[in-house]
C-alpha cells in the first residue's frame, strides 16, 4: 500500500508498505539480474550500502538455475539472503532485448534461450507462474517493451496486446496466490505503461491500466532509444493519469541527474544497471560529477573518491589505489567501485527525501540537477 506523505511541485514524499517491510520513497531498486549484483556485492553488502529493495529478473532466473528451483530453496529472498523487499522483472523486456528469433503472437513470445538456444515459450500466465514460484515481494506484468523510433500502428497493436496481456496476468496472479503451497500469497501486481514516443497513446494506455485497480504503475519503453528530452516529455505527459494513490516506478532509468529529472516529474521508484555497470568500467559516480578512476590524474592522488561519502569504499581507500587497482585488473576495484556507486544512488534518494521531508526540495533540485550530470 502506497501513502503519500508530502508533495513538492509534481516531486512526491511517501511510504510503500509490503509484507517484506516498507519503502521510503523516492527509492531506487538495485539490481541483482541473475540473484546477485555484478561485481560480486552480495545481499550482506547491501545491508551497508542504505539499499531498500533489490531488482531480480524472470528471464534470467527462468534460464538458470530455473524458477522451480528456486521455489524448492524456498524462493528468491530465502535463496539470496536478502530479507526485506524483492522486485522481480516479468521477462517482457528482456525476451525483447536479450533473446534471439523471437515470435510474437497474442499467446505470448517464443523466443531462444541466451545461454544454450533451446525454444522457450513466455506469455503471461508463464511469466505469473515463474513469478510466483520466486516468491518476490512485487510481479511486473508481462508486457512488450517496443524500441524507439517505432512506427505508429505496430505502436498502438502492441500496447493493446500490453492491456490484454495484463488483464491475464491479474486473473493468473489472484489464481496463484489463493493456490495452496504458494511462497507469497500476497504478492503484488504493478501494470506498465507502454505507447513508444506517441503522447496520445501514452495517455490512452495509462487511462485503460488506471481503471485496473492494481498495486503500482510504472511507465516502460523508454531509456529505449529515444533522446532524453522525449524520455522526460512523455513522463510529463502521462503522469497526470497516474493514479495519485498508487505508487509510481520509472523502469531502468537512468543517470543519477535523469532520476533527480524524474523526481521531479513525480516519480517514485527507480532501477538501472548504471551505478554496477559503470563502476565495472572504472566509472564512479561522486556529488561533484561523475570520475574515471582509469584517468592519469588518479596515480598519486590520496583523497577519497568522494570527499562527502560515507560508504565503505570512500572511508577506507583512496582514488590512488583505486586507480592502480583498476590498472592492475584487480577483481577488488569493481567491487570496492560497485559498492560505492550503489550507495551513491540510494544515497542520493536519501537526499532526495530529506529534502522533501525539510520542505527544501525546490532548492536540492536547483542546485544539484547541474552537477550531477558532470563528468569530472
Ligand atoms: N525495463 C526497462 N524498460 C522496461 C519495459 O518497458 N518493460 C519491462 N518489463 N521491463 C523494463
Ligand atoms: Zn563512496
Amino acid at each position: 500500500m502506497y501513502r503519500l506523505l508530502k508533495q513538492e511541485g509534481s516531486a512526491r514524499r511517501g511510504e510503500f508498505q509490503t509484507v517484506h517491510g516498507t519503502v521510503q520513497t523516492p527509492a531506487f531498486m538495485n539490481v541483482a539480474t541473475a540473484g546477485a549484483i555484478k561485481g560480486a556485492v552480495s545481499a550482506y553488502d547491501l545491508k551497508n550500502l542504505d539499499c531498500q529493495v533489490q531488482l531480480c529478473n524472470t528471464y534470467h532466473l527462468h534460464l538458470r538455475p530455473g524458477d522451480e528451483t528456486v521455489k524448492k530453496l524456498g524462493g528468491i529472498r530465502n535463496f539470496t539472503r536478502w530479507s526485506g523487499p524483492v522486485l522481480t522483472d516479468s521477462g517482457g523486456f528482456q525476451v525483447f532485448s536479450l533473446a534471439k528469433l523471437r515470435n510474437i503472437t497474442e499467446a505470448g513470445v517464443t523466443f531462444a534461450s541466451h545461454i544454450d538456444g533451446h525454444k522457450i515459450f513466455m506469455g503471461p500466465e508463464e511469466s505469473m507462474r515463474i513469478q510466483s514460484n520466486l516468491g518476490s515481494t512485487i510481479a511486473m506484468a508481462f508486457d512488450e517493451c517496443v524500441e524507439n523510433p517505432a512506427e505508429y500502428g505496430y505502436a498502438k497493436a502492441s500496447c493493446e496486446r500490453t492491456t490484454r496481456w495484463l488483464e491475464r496476468c491479474k486473473t493468473e496472479m489472484k489464481r496463484l496466490n489463493a493456490a495452496e503451497g504458494t511462497i507469497n500469497p500476497q504478492q503484488l501486481l504493478f501494470g506498465i505503461n507502454q505507447g513508444c514516443t506517441f503522447e496520445d497513446l501514452r495517455v490512452e494506455h495509462m487511462k485503460n491500466i488506471a481503471e485496473m485497480d492494481l498495486d503500482g504503475y510504472a511507465i516502460g519503453g523508454l531509456a529505449v532509444g529515444e533522446p532524453t528530452h522525449e524520455m522526460y516529455r512523455i513522463i510529463e505527459t502521462v503522469e497526470p493519469y497516474m493514479p495519485r494513490n498508487k505508487i509510481r516506478y520509472l523502469m531502468g532509468v537512468g543517470t543519477p541527474a535523469n532520476i533527480l529529472e524524474a523526481v521531479h516529474r513525480g516519480v517514485d521508484l527507480f532501477d538501472c544497471v548504471m551505478p554496477s555497470r559503470n563502476a565495472r568500467h572504472g566509472h564512479a559516480f561522486t556529488s561533484l560529477g561523475c570520475r574515471n578512476l582509469l584517468n592519469a590524474k588518479y596515480e598519486l592522488d590520496e583523497a577519497p573518491l568522494d570527499e562527502t561519502c560515507d560508504c565503505p569504499t570512500c572511508r577506507g581507500f583512496s582514488r590512488a589505489y583505486l586507480h592502480h587497482l583498476f590498472k592492475a585488473g584487480e577483481m577488488l576495484a569493481m567491487r570496492l567501485t560497485v559498492m560505492h556507486n550503489l550507495y551513491f544512488y540510494n544515497n542520493l534518494m536519501k537526499k532526495i527525501r530529506n529534502a522533501l521531508d525539510a520542505g527544501n526540495y525546490e532548492e536540492f533540485y536547483r542546485s544539484n540537477r547541474e552537477p550531477l550530470g558532470k563528468r569530472i
